[in-house]
């Protein structure tokens, strides 16, 4: 039996600018998904998941496509949630060449599913590097981090960036540009605050918004370009050291996201009510639509503030995360 942890990010900086080649800065939080898998003596796949926005439900599949699960929750979030086990599983079969392993998985998170805080990746990331070490095989954190993409580009139909798998498998905070990603070393403290709406965008469908939009006026892809600019001027910012900059162009990107019209009254009203009680910045995170918001503060002003606010159902600190994927047994 093999149990892998990984983290949760925040973009900081650049989603959605990020598919048409623009930066991105993501930072690793400390919720994480555990995911445990345990070789089975036939080639079938049983899966367990606890999490806090699905109901634990178990599955037994493997074999034939009409062996479908009959559980009591959404089928949609189901079938979306085996399609990335099954994707991680696969690609463990094949790192580890063990194309009919079985295995007993379990799913543990502590991320909100579908919510911008890359619980999806954090469980790829976990099930691939849980499923390769309990067939004897390690594989160092770019190799899982590359597997796992491949993964969320499967199950998301060709609509996936490098940025979350990699920083749920590199941990810390991350530069991501097309296939160049890598770790972003001496960033100073950043006092995150996460509120979260109980809700859940399509980031399918709001990457495909961006999309046309994009083709319809000049200005919506002058608009993501924007967003690179914020991008390289927010990298340069953390590399200064320079917090109160960086929440400024936190502000500034989330102007620019809402104008792309991925934002939402909950996102907005989350924003605006962290602004009020004096955070940095603020600004949604992920694909938008609904979910979560990121803001910096030092005090607990903002934290305070959103568990107060209508629409936030939950909220909290969250501290960087400096480890990425890891093996707890
Ligand atoms: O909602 P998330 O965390 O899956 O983020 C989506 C980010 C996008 O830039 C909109 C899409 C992507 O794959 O980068």
């Amino acid at each position: 039996m093999a149990t892998s942890s990984a983290p949760g990010k925040v973009y900081l900086f650049g989603e959605h600018a990020v598919v048409y080649g623009e930066p991105a800065v993501l930072c690793a939080i400390e919720r994480r998904a555990r995911v445990t898998a345990e070789a089975r003596d036939d080639d079938r796949l049983r899966v367990q998941a606890n999490d806090l926005t699905l109901d634990g439900f178990t599955v037994t599949w493997g074999g034939d496509a009409d062996d479908r699960p009959d559980v009591d929750v959404p089928t949609p979030l189901v079938e979306a949630a085996m399609g990335y086990i099954d994707g991680a599983v696969e690609q463990a079969r094949d790192a580890a060449d063990a194309p009919a392993a079985g295995f007993d998985v379990t799913v543990e998170s502590e991320i909100p599913l579908g919510a911008g805080l890359g619980s999806s990746a954090a469980v790829v990331v976990a099930c691939i590097d849980a499923a390769t070490r309990e067939l004897g095989v390690d594989l160092d954190a770019e190799t899982v981090a590359d597997r796992a993409y491949r993964v969320e580009h499967e199950v998301q139909d060709g609509e996936a960036s490098r940025a979350d798998t990699f920083c749920s498998a590199a941990g810390g905070a991350v530069h991501v540009q097309g296939d160049d990603c890598r770790r972003l070393d001496d960033t100073p403290n950043l006092p995150f605050v996460v509120g979260y709406d109980g809700g859940a965008g399509d980031t399918g469908e709001l990457v495909a918004g961006v999309r046309s939009l994009r083709e319809e006026f000049d200005f919506a892809a002058d608009t993501v370009e924007a967003i690179g600019d914020v991008v390289r001027r927010g990298e340069r910012a953390l590399g200064d050291g320079d917090v109160e900059a960086v929440g400024r162009l936190m502000d500034f990107d989330h102007g620019l996201l809402s104008a792309l019209g991925v934002s939402s009254r909950s996102l907005d009203t989350m924003v605006w009510a962290a602004r009020e009680a004096g955070a940095l910045g603020a600004k949604l995170t992920g694909a938008g639509g609904g979910g979560c918001i990121v803001a910096l503060d030092r005090t607990e002003q903002t934290h305070t503030a959103l568990q107060y606010t209508p629409g936030c159902e939950e909220a909290f600190r969250a501290e960087l995360d400096a480890d990425g994927v890891r093996a707890e047994r």
